[in-house]
């Protein structure tokens, strides 16, 4: 899941700055929303931040499209708030937990690390209040990016003026520990059931959710890697940053990864194809009757994952098996029949990890072993599965 960062914002002349700040911070991958103050309003428009975040902007606490208590959901929400830039105002309020505007009352709600950027005058900077409360505000956690000396914009020369926003940027990323790690990879993922029709209204289908498919995905982007997800029919949303194709039967899917794999450095096979479709799809829908059912005959689908395998040269590809039963022995002997670099062995008898589920208990098979992982969310299971993925391709370069 992306990181969440608010950005709060008062009253200088440097807000325009906290625009660039938003930019910045959502090309590293986070989600950003922003609160301004009454006069921080007078220097940038709330449209503006509105438009670069695509989320509401906090301006009054009594009105918010999202919540009634904006200040509490925000707080809640964020995984770390930057005050950027930081007025002598208000660092003074927070210093003295006064909760008298949207910001500084949001500000005292949260429960996740805060870091303040101030800009202002040389003079009100290095006056002893905005000091005290400087070093107040330091004693009670809250992380600083110090002010640089230069040419103030009210024409002043000293200490005041903002910290660059590639430093307040670096400054926050470094603070959520923030992996873009996978920039420059290129992975195709697909996900998700397929359906095979019978006739005009009916198919064929199994009950795989797509979620760990789209988890996959979702994290890869999230660290920077171009993502190609290849999808069969759900209704889950596509994760930001990801190229989607859609598709609805396994010939489809097939189609739509051999024509995708040309460039990628790795695949993910973690959609649950169907093994057999019916042969010929009725261009009607067929009556209730035993001996229609009967006659549905079933071919063979071509396997996607052998055909990636079969064509790979240095490219790393990965499958999945779900089982009920002998789990590690199914998933070695799909390795080898398959060819894979990795089999991803999940057995969905246990209701933590059955299809559907949040959560995922999972094993990963490979040549050299079987790395058995703890229950984790399915996002932890695509980092922890992308981290091995990775190495594997290193491996390769
Ligand atoms: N797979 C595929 N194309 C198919 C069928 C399966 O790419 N037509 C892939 C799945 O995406 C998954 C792996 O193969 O990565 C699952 O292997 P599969 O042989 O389908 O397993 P099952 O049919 O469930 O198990 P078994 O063959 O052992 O009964």
């Amino acid at each position: 899941m992306k990181k969440r960062v608010l950005v709060a914002v008062s009253g200088g002349i440097a807000a325009y700055k906290a625009c660039d700040v938003v930019r910045r911070l959502q090309d590293a991958g986070c989600d950003v929303r922003v609160a301004m103050t009454e006069d921080a309003c007078r220097f940038v428009g709330p449209i503006t931040f509105e438009a670069l975040s695509h989320h509401p902007v906090l301006t009054d606490l009594f009105d918010y499209p999202e919540s009634p208590n904006p200040h509490i959901m925000l707080a809640g929400w964020a995984d770390i708030c930057i005050i950027v830039p930081a007025t002598a105002d208000i660092m003074a309020k927070v210093s003295a937990g006064i909760a008298d505007d949207c910001v500084s009352t949001t500000v005292l709600a949260l429960q996740c690390p805060c870091v303040i950027a101030p800009a202002m005058n040389v003079h009100m900077w290095q006056d002893e209040a905005t000091q005290d409360n400087v070093a107040h505000l330091r004693e009670r956690g809250y992380g600083f990016i110090m002010p640089t000396s230069g040419l103030l914009a009210c024409g002043d020369v000293g200490e005041g003026k903002l910290a660059s926003v590639e430093q307040i940027v670096d400054d926050v990323v470094a603070r959520l520990e923030l992996r873009r790690d996978l920039a420059g990879f290129k992975l195709l993922v697909n996900a998700g059931s397929t359906h095979e029709a019978i006739d005009s209204v009916r198919y064929i289908a199994n009950a795989s959710s797509g979620k760990m498919g789209f988890a996959i995905a979702e994290a890869a982007a999230d660290r920077g890697a171009q993502v190609v997800l290849v999808a069969g029919p759900c209704a889950l949303p596509t994760p930001e940053g990801v190229h989607r194709i859609d598709v609805v039967s396994a010939q489809d899917m097939f189609e739509a990864c051999t024509a995708a794999f040309g460039d990628v450095d790795a695949a993910i096979c973690s959609a649950a194809v169907a093994d057999y479709t019916p042969k010929a799809v009725a261009d009607h829908k067929l009556k209730k009757s035993v001996e229609h059912i009967e006659a549905i005959e079933l071919i063979e689908t071509k396997d996607i994952l052998a055909e990636l395998c079969r064509t790979k040269g240095d490219r790393v590809v990965v499958g999945f098996a779900a089982e009920t039963n002998d789990l590690i022995a199914y998933a070695q002997a799909k390795l080898s029949r398959k060819g894979a670099d990795m089999i991803v062995a999940n057995d969905v008898s246990n209701p933590a990890s059955t299809f559907g589920s949040d959560t995922n208990l999972v094993s990963l098979v490979t040549a050299d072993g079987v790395e058995e992982l703890p229950l984790m969310s399915k996002a932890e299971v695509a980092d922890a599965l992308l981290d091995r993925v990775s190495s594997l391709v290193a491996g390769r370069g």
